[in-house]
């Protein structure tokens, strides 16, 4: 294994039922790394996102991640590296309604089991990275979208996780907010060397990785960067 590799997948298949949704990818991920997937909706890059991530089953082919292959680990090694080692963005947030914006944040340092005073002090230094200091305490209700996808992207590294997984992560945002969120996002993903898996079909979102792959009906191409 390259020792700086930290997710690789060759030759993945996913179906459903009979329909094919991602055929033969490839893709390799260094620590650190920013890879952007783009293509049209419904092309697979939302289940190849969630193969790469053990959420849901490749049917050929083989994921490693850290070198230790996904199919060599039971339900509860893979479960334990989802909660642990991945962090996950979605569109809308996702954030759970019941509690406070630094209690969501806090939320994989809860569910790693530390106490709630260090969870909640380590998600308030995140939160205040993302100028989000004040509002701690409210209701996810009572933040804007961008601020709660602003959350979201906290308790996406609040434990700093190996990988974050992002789906479309600013989709719902304007342009501007867009670009404000995903800019705050990769810099603070940079600044604790964690990488990132970023789906979106904006191509200006994608122009910011390190590394960029196109999907198109089920078929992962590397992007060579245009000589400048
Ligand atoms: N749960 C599912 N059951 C059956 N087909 C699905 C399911 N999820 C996605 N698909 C199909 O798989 C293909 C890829 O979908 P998806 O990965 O969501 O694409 P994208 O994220 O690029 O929009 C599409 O044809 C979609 O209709
Ligand atoms: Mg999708």
């Amino acid at each position: 294994m390259n020792t700086s590799e930290v997710l690789s997948a060759k030759a993945v298949d996913l179906f459903y039922g009979e329909t094919p949704a991602v055929l033969n990818a490839d893709i390799s991920l260094g620590r650190g790394d920013i890879v952007a997937i783009t293509g049209q909706s419904g092309s697979g890059k939302s289940s190849l996102l969630y193969c790469l991530a053990g959420v849901l089953p490749a049917a050929r082919g083989e994921i490693c991640f850290e070198g230790r292959s996904f199919s060599s680990l039971n339900d509860e090694e893979l479960s334990a590296i989802r909660r642990e080692r991945f962090g996950f963005v979605f569109q809308y947030g996702e954030l759970l309604p019941e509690l406070t914006v630094e209690e969501n944040a806090a939320l994989p340092l809860r569910l790693a089991g530390q106490r709630k005073s260090e969870a909640l002090t380590a998600a308030g230094e995140v939160l205040g990275r993302l100028g989000l200091a004040e509002l701690r305490q409210r209701r996810p209700s009572q933040v804007s979208g961008g601020q709660s996808q602003r959350v979201a992207v906290a308790r996406a590294l609040v434990h700093r996780p190996a990988i974050v997984f992002a789906d479309e992560p600013t989709g719902s945002l304007d342009s501007g907010n867009a670009a404000a969120v995903l800019d705050e996002f990769l810099s603070l993903a940079r600044s604790q060397g964690t990488a990132v898996v970023l789906v979106t079909h904006d191509t200006q979102v994608a122009a910011r990785a390190d590394h960029r792959y196109i999907m198109c009906d089920g078929v992962l191409t590397a992007q060579v960067r245009e000589a400048s």
